[in-house]
């Protein structure tokens, strides 16, 4: 028995959430588990309602949980950045989920828009940082002859920021990246974990040529930590280098470690060269705290409730929160149905199929209990 929390959020959120519960019930039948599930309301409309983003007692529940189920956030009704901020930033980094895990795996029968490429070139994993680096929060922005003394601290390792700043221009705006030896040392030791257990290669993706300090360390922790791997190849490329590599040559890849923010945009084109936003899954992990998997795309509130958006990507999320619990083999079964589906088209409109949500997420179920 497992109990996880889930969060449906906003737009398509919710339906989607609910097609990944019904596969992981199925993948229980089959393996003989049981999920004891605990919905939570956080989101949009909890926030107009309350102006509750995640408080501390979401915070305080949430931590009982080894694993999160997270759909998606963001609605139009609200400013960008205040739910996203509040509640999906919030979660990772209340959690300390430090690692972004996002598999760039190209499914057989899958289109990918790189001619010439098929399944066999495109299956890496990015670990991407996930607490630290330039969304770590701290900045300002201030206009002319407006002084500011900013004492600005953040819990970090004990990392204080005393800022004092004075400036004839009109307006100033900054924003502060950090990442700390600890902070980069434990998911660089996660990479190289990873790399060992896969074709056991690893490359480090910054610009380090141009913010050299922040990447400097990067780069000094990255090398350190290689030593103890003498069998993982390593590599270093910088992020503008590697955008163009990913769309040239994807199979040079295995696992990919990257800082916070580069990750985020790496991520959204691997997603296009694995068929699209609707297949890409991704778990922020703490490997001994709370852990939450997620779709890496957002809530597309203009498809809320029409049963139109496509549960693979939350699925195959469901799969790796599977693995992380310790049910490999109903995680690689979730994947395989996923497989299926796609062969057999009862897939939805963004990949040619004309199947519902609900219709997508049920033949998953089906084939996941059956085993197929
Ligand atoms: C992602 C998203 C988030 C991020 C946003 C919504 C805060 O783009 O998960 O990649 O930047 O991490
Ligand atoms: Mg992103």
């Amino acid at each position: 028995m497992y109990k996880i929390a889930s969060i449906g959020g906003d737009g398509i959120g919710p339906e989607i959430i609910d097609e990944g519960k019904k596969v992981l019930d199925a993948a229980g039948e089959r393996f003989s588990f049981d999920i004891d599930w605990t919905a939570f309301d956080i989101g949009a409309d909890r926030y107009l309602a309350t102006g509750d983003l995640l408080t501390e007692e979401d915070i305080a529940e949430l931590k009982k949980f080894k694993a999160i189920y997270f759909g998606a956030i963001g609605d139009p009704r609200i400013p960008p950045g205040v739910l996203e901020k509040g509640i999906l930033l919030a979660i990772r980094f209340s959690f300390d989920q430090y690692v972004n895990l996002r598999p760039i795996k190209l499914l057989e029968g899958v289109e990918t828009p790189l001619a010439g490429k098929t399944a066999a070139d495109i299956d890496f994993v990015v670990v991407r940082e996930n607490t630290e680096d330039f969304y770590v929060g701290i900045g300002s922005r201030f206009k002319k002859h407006q002084k500011t003394d900013l004492s600005i601290a953040r819990e970090l390792y004990n990392v204080k920021f005393g800022l004092d700043i004075e400036s004839d221009a009109e307006e100033v705006a900054y924003q502060i990246g950090v990442i700390t030896r600890e902070g980069a040392r434990r998911v660089i030791t996660y990479a190289f974990d990873r790399a060992q257990e896969r074709r056991k290669k690893l490359t480090s993706v910054d610009k380090a040529n141009v913010l050299s300090d922040i990447y400097g360390l990067w780069r000094d922790v990255f090398t350190k930590t290689a030593a103890g791997y003498p069998g993982v190849a390593t590599e270093f490329a910088f992020v503008d280098a590697v955008t163009m590599w990913f769309v040239k040559n994807p199979e040079a890849f295995d696992v990919v470690v990257t800082p916070n923010m580069f990750g985020d945009i790496i991520t959204d084109l691997g997603a296009m060269i694995q068929g699209g936003m609707g297949l890409a899954p991704g778990g922020n992990i703490n490997p001994k705290g709370t852990s939450m998997f997620e779709p890496i795309h957002g809530s597309a509130p203009k498809y809320k409730g029409m049963g139109v958006a496509n549960p693979i990507a939350t699925i195959w999320a469901g799969s790796m929160l599977l693995d992380h619990i310790g049910e490999r083999k109903a995680a690689r079964a979730v994947v395989t149905a996923i497989e299926k589906s796609i062969r057999d088209g009862v897939v939805t409109k963004d990949m040619g199929g004309a199947a519902s949500t609900a219709k997508a997420g049920t033949y998953i179920a089906e084939c996941v209990r059956k085993g197929k």
